[in-house]
């Protein structure tokens, strides 16, 4: 692979470590104007402003980045990537007033869902996700964490999670693969719920665990799916097999998922619509990221999570597009940095830690990607911008350019 040298860059903006970024530390980003980054190997060698040294131009491409904005790549933190069919029937019922957490109740929802995925081949779902990747990596995400959950019995949550290995070796998107089997109480098991949680915390888990399937096991803690004391369980059980806990937490109602989420030592509590004062005390105290979805606020015409309370009290923020066939179905990451700008309130500075540093500490990353450093890997956005402030202003459109991935120009 040739070294790159990425020259006249008008603006590097950078978050720079290696651990997620809490309270004003979250703004404190590297603003270099007039840089240059050399490139080899697929890592970062060098990163500098003014006269490029004589020896760099040596045995390296040049890449004229034209006065323009470069970032480091994006980081979903949170999706729900593999999936049957879609649920555009939906929308009408929405519009009529039912609920999501009514659709679900229904047999609809997440469990219509289910019946999509169970009936595709794991190449299938493969198939489907690859297109929704090439999508993402032209709107500048290059790493991206991915949930089973939509097949909620052993084969076909193992089935999910063999499509996202299989996508790793086929794609360029790197994919961190989370294990969400209890993302709802299957049909089969609705008047056997005691079934099913031996089936997650006995076999599936520890089968998860050893077949090195997932990193990560996540609970949707909410009203009618799981309770506060079975994601405990789960998330314990999770633990002793060796997976991070994550939790989706009060994303519909504050019913315990964020105080769990400290207590239990979550790298991640997501959603966190409407996160009680407890929940943001117990996530500082135990150092969990929370991840922010605000386009799921946008489409499910809820309120914001209290982002601004969560960054005061020193809890770092990470902000992920929660891509998913229900609640949110856009993968567009710049989209939701518009929003948490605008909804969050996040400066342009907070949000871009968001959705690299802070995005890539809540899947275990931020060592190797995340910030734009000599030794990280290449993953780098060349942007049609000249600033940052550009980039959440203008709503909705794709401005990214140009992406690196591992050092290597991706061509669309
Ligand atoms: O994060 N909340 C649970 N899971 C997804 C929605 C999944 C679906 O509706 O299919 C979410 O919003
Ligand atoms: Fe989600």
């Amino acid at each position: 692979m040739a070294n790159l040298l990425l020259k006249n860059i008008g603006l590097l903006a950078t978050p720079t470590g290696s651990a997620a970024k809490r309270g004003r530390e979250q703004g404190e980003i590297t603003l270099l104007k007039g840089a240059y980054i050399l490139v080899k190997g697929g890592v970062i060698d060098a990163v500098g402003s003014g006269e490029v040294p004589a020896g760099m131009l040596e045995n390296a491409e040049m890449v004229d980045v034209k006065g323009r904005l470069v970032t480091p790549g994006l980081v979903d933190a949170h999706t729900h990537l593999i999936f049957g069919g879609w649920r555009q029937n939906e929308l009408g019922l929405k519009l009529h007033g039912v609920t999501y957490l009514e659709i679900l109740a229904q047999g609809g929802g997440i469990l219509s869902t289910v019946r999509a995925t169970r009936a595709a081949s794991e190449q299938e779902l493969a198939g489907k996700a690859a297109k929704e990747l090439s999508a993402m990596l032209r709107m500048g995400t290059t790493t991206c964490e991915a949930k089973s959950g939509y097949g909620l019995d052993p084969e076909d949550e193992y089935k999910q999670l063999r499509a996202i290995r299989r996508l790793n070796e086929t794609q360029k998107v790197e994919l961190v693969p989370t294990f969400l089997g209890a993302h709802a109480l299957p049909e089969e098991y609705k008047n056997h719920r005691e079934g099913y949680l031996g089936l997650l915390c006995e076999e599936m888990i520890p089968t998860v665990a050893r077949e090195h399937l997932a990193e990560f096991c996540d609970v949707f803690c909410e009203t009618g799916v799981f309770t506060a004391e079975e994601s405990r369980r789960i998330l314990e059980a999770g633990k002793k097999h060796g997976l991070t806990p994550k939790i989706h937490a009060d994303e519909i109602d504050p019913i315990g998922g964020s105080q769990l989420a400290g207590a239990v030592g979550a790298i991640t509590a997501e959603h966190l619509i409407v996160c009680p004062k407890e929940g943001i005390a117990s996530m500082a105290k135990g150092g969990t990221i929370a991840c922010l979805l605000p386009a799921t606020s946008f489409y499910l015409g809820a309120t914001f999570a209290p982002a601004r309370a969560m960054i005061d009290a020193g809890v770092a923020v990470a902000v992920a597009t929660d891509f998913n066939p229900g609640s949110c179905p856009s993968s567009n990451l710049q989209l939701a940095m518009n929003l948490a700008c605008l909804k969050y309130c996040l400066t342009p500075e907070e949000v871009l830690t968001a959705v690299t540093l802070n995005g890539a500490a809540g899947i275990r990353r931020a060592d190797r990607i995340g910030t734009v450093e000599a030794g990280k890997q290449a993953d780098l956005l060349i942007w049609d911008a000249p600033d940052l402030d550009y980039v959440c202003y203008r709503l909705g459109a794709n401005l990214v350019d140009t992406v690196i991935k591992k050092g290597e120009i991706i061509q669309f």
